[in-house]
């Protein structure tokens, strides 16, 4: 059975691709790779794309991209969702060739959001060059995290866990439902969601992590000076250790930038649940 090895890409669908431009490059240190009125594409590291974000009326995530080791894995996964009642969709030869990837699978989660699994992600010659020096880690463990707020975990954990074969990292009690939070690769999680009323359904945050701590800083002081709204303020995880800020993306969903996650070995690795989300720190802004 196939199961997948990392969250690799994000595309969303943004109003305002020019406070994209200077929120992510600028103030964050991705590299631009693609810049029209209509379009930002942005590099992380060796591969050809990370971020993708289109202009449109109404933002909305198009593809949270999971990474397979090859066309196995996504007939073996096309399989298991369609015998769990999903309807999947395989890309043509332009749609894959648009994505830069050899193939992929569409379908849509329990809330609507789109997702994608993949395989033979284009990677480029050239080094990744920051525009502000950040190096992101990325290597073997994707681009990050992605935290949703669900309309109901039962039908994600079935999803994530039995369908698409990430283990169980941790439950944080941040509410009446517990935080779940899943990994597929050292990180310590890839994904994350919880229910809680009056909250979404939504994507909550995007995680990147760099490799300095001084690069969150920096970033963090271009917040304060009024680069973008601040969400929580600098603090520590307890679950992933993560030492990080969160700060409001120009459409409304926030980015985690942080620094230090804890790296897991999957074999041995047993599940915990915490009773609270920080050591110190991440106070809500606003
Ligand atoms: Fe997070």
């Amino acid at each position: 059975m196939g199961r997948v090895r990392a969250f690799g890409y994000l595309v969303a669908t943004v109003k305002d691709i020019e406070a994209w431009k200077v929120f992510a490059a600028d103030v964050h240190g991705m590299q631009i790779v693609e810049h029209t009125e209509d379009r930002l594409k942005l590099r992380l590291d060796e591969r050809a794309w990370r971020i993708d974000l289109h202009r449109g009326e109404v933002e909305h995530i198009d593809a949270v991209g999971w990474e397979v080791r090859g066309p196995e894995d996504i007939e073996a996964l096309e399989k298991a969702l369609i015998d769990h009642g999903y309807s999947t969709r395989r890309a043509s030869a332009e749609e894959a060739a648009y994505r830069q990837v050899t193939d992929y699978l569409a379908f849509t989660d329990p809330d609507g959001h789109g997702i994608e699994v993949y395989y033979g992600q284009h990677r480029e010659s050239t080094p990744f060059v920051s525009p502000t020096g950040a190096r992101f880690v990325t290597e073997g463990m994707g681009i990050g995290h992605v935290m949703f707020a669900v309309s109901e975990s039962a039908p994600f954990r079935e999803l994530y866990m039995d369908i698409l074969g990430l283990g169980l990292s941790d439950f944080i009690d941040i509410g009446p439902d517990p935080g779940t939070f899943l990994h597929c690769n050292p990180r310590h999680h890839s994904v994350a969601f919880a229910h809680r009323p009056g909250f979404g359904p939504r994507l909550g945050h995007l995680m990147v992590q760099v490799d300095n701590l001084d690069t969150v800083g920096r970033a963090y002081d271009r917040i304060l000076e009024g680069a973008a709204p601040l969400g929580a303020t600098l603090g520590k995880h307890t679950n992933d250790e993560m030492i990080s800020y969160y700060v409001k993306t120009p459409s409304g969903w926030e980015m985690e930038y942080g620094y230090g996650g804890l790296e897991i070995d999957e074999d041995t690795w047993v599940p915990g649940r915490w009773n609270a989300a920080h050591f110190w720190g991440h106070q809500r802004v606003g």
